[in-house]
């Protein structure tokens, strides 16, 4: 053991409607389930605290909604959860009032994750969003009046019936509130949700257009001084010199050991890797008898963990140290991708070109052995 996972990951499911596209672990509703997912959760923390390092870097609150759990119980969750330099929270914008965010501060969130996805009405209808427009800008001024200085916006493009220009104004709106940090995602038709069934086809028409949405995406943004710093993720330079990276996501994209609590979530120390299982009837009965939940183990060799190593690290925009690694890289396709322009290889380093970038997991299939 290596002095203990650094990483803390916190699941809460609870939403208040699902929307078609989502295929998170979630569950609607259930009021009166909510306290007892939070004990089972402090129950499952004691029960792993000894895999966690004595001071975090980070901890991350995602859903789900969390900010739809019931406030006492999301209070007492994030007053019993371990300090760390970065604590973030998913919010959902309509969820999000002054108390709210008051609430976050004084139990030491330092950073707000809000799941925006569009500002054009007509396309919140078709992902089924309960937020509009001004919810999302509503919630984005709360949580300034209350002192947060690091608010993270999420779209996605490529939502059916979305014009390029209905993405320019998307960007434009964004930034119009000052974010310090962006997540852009092209919508995926997750299998099985509802959405795919009524829109999979559309979104099979339209993939060719991905690459130019994807582009302006990052045109837009890194023209008005971003850093597109992992392939969907940007960030604002900050005048006082802070990184305003997601920090949490980089430990995954760094490969680092993360403990995940809660239905569903991952955890990855050392060469071991779990999954709760999705399903929370089981998982509370198993807490509240003092038992780990059920979980999927899978042991991962050197090598396993060499190729997901080079395959997240190729998304960041610093080059990768590939000491140690080259026994997760195809040299044949690593050359092809040299000749095509797409990656450059400096012996100590990898990285991505620009237009390897945006080619991302392609190319990235074609490096790895
Ligand atoms: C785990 S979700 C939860 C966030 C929060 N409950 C919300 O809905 O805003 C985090 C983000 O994943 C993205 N996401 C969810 N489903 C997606 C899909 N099918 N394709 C692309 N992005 C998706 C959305 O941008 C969303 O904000
Ligand atoms: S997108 Fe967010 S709010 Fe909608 S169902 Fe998924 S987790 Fe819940």
């Amino acid at each position: 053991m290596t002095g203990g996972a650094r990483h803390l990951y916190v699941h809460l499911p609870f939403c208040a409607h699902r929307c078609g596209y989502c295929d998170f672990v979630t569950v609607v509703g259930r009021r009166e389930q909510h306290a007892a997912y939070v004990d089972a959760l402090l129950r499952e923390l004691e029960l792993e605290r000894g895999l966690l390092a004595d001071g975090l870097g980070t901890v991350f609150v995602g859903g789900g909604t969390p900010t739809f759990t019931s406030l006492p119980d999301f209070v007492r969750l994030l007053e019993a959860l371990p300090a760390a330099e970065e604590v973030t929270v998913e919010a959902n914008p309509e969820t999000v009032t002054r108390e709210l965010g008051q609430a976050l501060r004084e139990a030491g969130v330092t950073r707000v994750s809000l799941g925006a996805q569009t500002f054009q009405p007509r396309l919140l209808e078709v992902l089924e969003r309960v937020a509009q427009p001004d919810d999302v800008r509503r919630a984005v001024h709360h949580l300034r009046d209350v002192g947060f200085d690091n608010i993270s916006l999420d779209l996605v493009y490529g939502i059916p019936g979305q014009s390029a220009s209905d993405l320019e104004a998307d960007l434009d709106d964004a930034l119009a509130l000052g974010p310090e940090h962006l997540s852009c995602y092209e919508l995926e038709a997750k299998p099985g949700t509802r959405f795919t069934h009524a829109w999979g086809a559309e979104l099979a028409r339209q993939a060719d257009a991905m690459e130019d949405y994807f582009e302006r995406v990052v045109a837009r943004l890194t023209g008005a001084g971003y850093r597109w710093y992992e392939t969907a993720n940007f960030c604002r330079a900050d005048a006082e010199g802070r990184d305003l990276r997601a920090r949490h996501n980089l430990a995954y994209w760094l490969g680092r050991d993360y403990l995940g609590l809660g239905i569903g979530a991952v955890s990855t120390i050392e060469n071991t890797r779990w999954r709760n299982a999705p399903r929370l009837g089981r998982y509370l009965e198993a807490l509240a008898a003092g038992r780990r939940p059920e979980r999927d183990v899978e042991q991962l060799d050197d090598e396993v963990r060499a190729r997901e190593r080079v395959m997240l690290g190729l998304r960041l925009d610093e080059p990768l140290p590939v000491r140690g690694l080259r026994s997760a890289l195809d040299a044949e396709g690593l050359e092809r991708a040299e000749q095509l322009g797409l990656a450059v290889d400096r012996g100590e380093t990898l990285a991505l070109t620009r237009r390897g970038r945006f080619l991302g997991g392609g190319v990235t299939a074609e490096i790895v052995a």
